[in-house]
């Protein structure tokens, strides 16, 4: 396994919920952390939180604007690995009300954004380095009704990692794919409502309980660290795929 001490991670995503824990844990690891995201409010915020736990920057852009991509990866130099954990809530209604033009904003957000950020950061990717991208529990567990575009977006990312894994050999390519994860994102997709959906999926879980950022962060770091492990999907899930 290869140490991250002294690395530098670009975390997108990074200013909140699992990018912030991956920023986190990387620092506690002896990394040097770029963390981006749209609001500059959130990565002031996430650069306080991170205060003293080590090497932080951040960047603000939206990984959907390709000026920002290539900006971003201009601004950060030369890194080690990237992390992308970046994401807005999807899609959750019946099929026959679909808003195409929300999945259109969904789908450009999680998975056009990780082509941009796949194609700008080979500029500045150091040799020996690795990228590690998002999926999720809804590709195995679809809500119903609504799941049918999230579980898609979020099942691509399998196949995206082992093609690029392959095309961009030695850079290692792989996914990590969480259950539930207790973020702001659930905040703003059930508000209040969120006791209750935490409540009755931790008795249904193997972990009896709903995972913070921290619970999650180790996959990623693991990706990072381990210089065999390249097109994988690694879950990190409680046993979410269980139930
Ligand atoms: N939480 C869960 O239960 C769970 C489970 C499985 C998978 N996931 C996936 O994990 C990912 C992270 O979720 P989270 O729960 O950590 O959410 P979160 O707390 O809302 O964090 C999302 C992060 O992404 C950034 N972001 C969103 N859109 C962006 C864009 N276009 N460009 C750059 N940064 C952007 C946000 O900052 P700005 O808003 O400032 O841009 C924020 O830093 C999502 O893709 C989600 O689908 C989450």
């Amino acid at each position: 396994m290869a140490t991250l001490k002294g690395k530098k991670i670009i975390v997108v995503g990074g200013s909140s919920g699992i990018g912030l824990g991956v920023a986190a844990a990387a620092l506690e690891s002896g990394a040097e952390v770029v963390i981006v995201g749209r609001s500059a409010e959130k990565l002031t915020a996430a650069e306080k939180a991170l205060a003293g736990a080590g090497l932080v920057k951040s960047i603000a852009a939206d990984m959907t604007n390709e000026a920002d991509v290539f900006r971003l990866f201009d601004d950060a130099g030369a890194f080690d690995h990237l992390v992308a954990t970046a994401g807005t809530p999807p899609p959750n209604y019946p099929v026959g009300e679909t808003d195409m033009q929300f999945v259109r904003s969904f789908v450009d957000s999680k998975f056009i954004g990780a082509v941009m950020l796949a194609k700008h950061a080979v500029r500045t990717l150091k040799t020996g380095g690795s990228m590690t991208f998002t999926s999720g529990i809804n590709k195995d567990r679809p809500p119903i009704p609504g799941g049918s575009v999230v579980s898609a977006i979020a099942g691509s990312f399998s196949y995206f990692a082992r093609a690029l894994a392959l095309e961009l050999a030695p850079t290692r390519v792989n996914i990590v794919s969480p259950g539930w994860v207790d973020t702001q994102m659930w905040d703003d997709i059930v508000g209040e409502a969120k006791s209750g959906f935490f409540a009755e999926m931790a008795a249904r879980l193997p972990a009896k309980r709903i995972a913070t950022p921290a619970d999650v962060a180790p996959a990623y770091l693991y990706l990072m660290e381990s210089e065999f492990t390249t097109g994988e999907t690694m879950h990190i899930d409680g046993g979410q795929r269980l139930v």
